[in-house]
């Protein structure tokens, strides 16, 4: 009696899990995400026609061809593109100096006014296409412990690979 409980938990058993494999089969796979280095930014920069247009903040790469505006060819926030500009709009300032992903020494309202516009204007309004290598890893190439991928519900890839 025992033993044919055992044998029919078994058999439901087996038929479950294996209902759970085929869903896992044919479950879609989580989009990648593309890893950029400055050079390959750099080709983003607004200046060709057509191309899309990327800026990165903190290390995330948005796509804000949709702000051509201001920030395609010729367009008043131009320079701000084809590479990570945390320390420009950190400071709010377009001057070459600050056209740099290096957030050293700034201010503690300057910090947090990167992080409000990083929240606020780039998250809310553009997809996220990728990270820069600088995010990922640290200068001597091991993985940087502190990464996390932004959870981005309107997370778009562009077919470029
Ligand atoms: C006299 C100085 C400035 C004025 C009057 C000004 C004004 C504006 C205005 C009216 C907008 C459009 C907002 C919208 O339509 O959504 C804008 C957007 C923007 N401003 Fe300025 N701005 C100034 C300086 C700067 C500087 C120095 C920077 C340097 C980082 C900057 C960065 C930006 C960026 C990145 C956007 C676009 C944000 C987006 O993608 O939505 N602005 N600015």
């Amino acid at each position: 009696m025992a033993t044919a409980h055992v044998c029919v938990l078994f058999a439901l058993l087996s038929v479950s899990l294996a209902g759970d494999d085929v869903k896992l089969k044919y479950k879609p796979a989580t989009k990648p995400v593309r890893l950029f280095t400055e050079e390959e930014l750099r080709r983003y920069d607004g200046s060709e026609e057509g191309q899309p247009i990327y800026l990165a903040v903190k290390g995330v790469v948005f796509d804000v061809s949709t702000g051509k505006e201001f920030y395609g060819k010729d367009a008043p926030y131009n320079a701000l593109v084809g590479k990570d500009s945390s320390r420009a709009v950190a400071k709010m300032s377009l001057s070459p100096a600050d056209l740099t992903s290096d957030t050293t020494d700034l201010t503690e309202e300057q910090l947090k006014s990167l992080d409000s516009i990083f929240e606020g204007t780039y998250k809310a309004k553009y997809p996220i296409v990728g990270y820069t290598a600088a995010r990922l890893l640290n200068q001597d190439g091991s993985p940087n412990e502190h990464f996390k991928p932004e959870d981005q519900p309107h997370f778009k890839i562009k077919d470029e690979f």
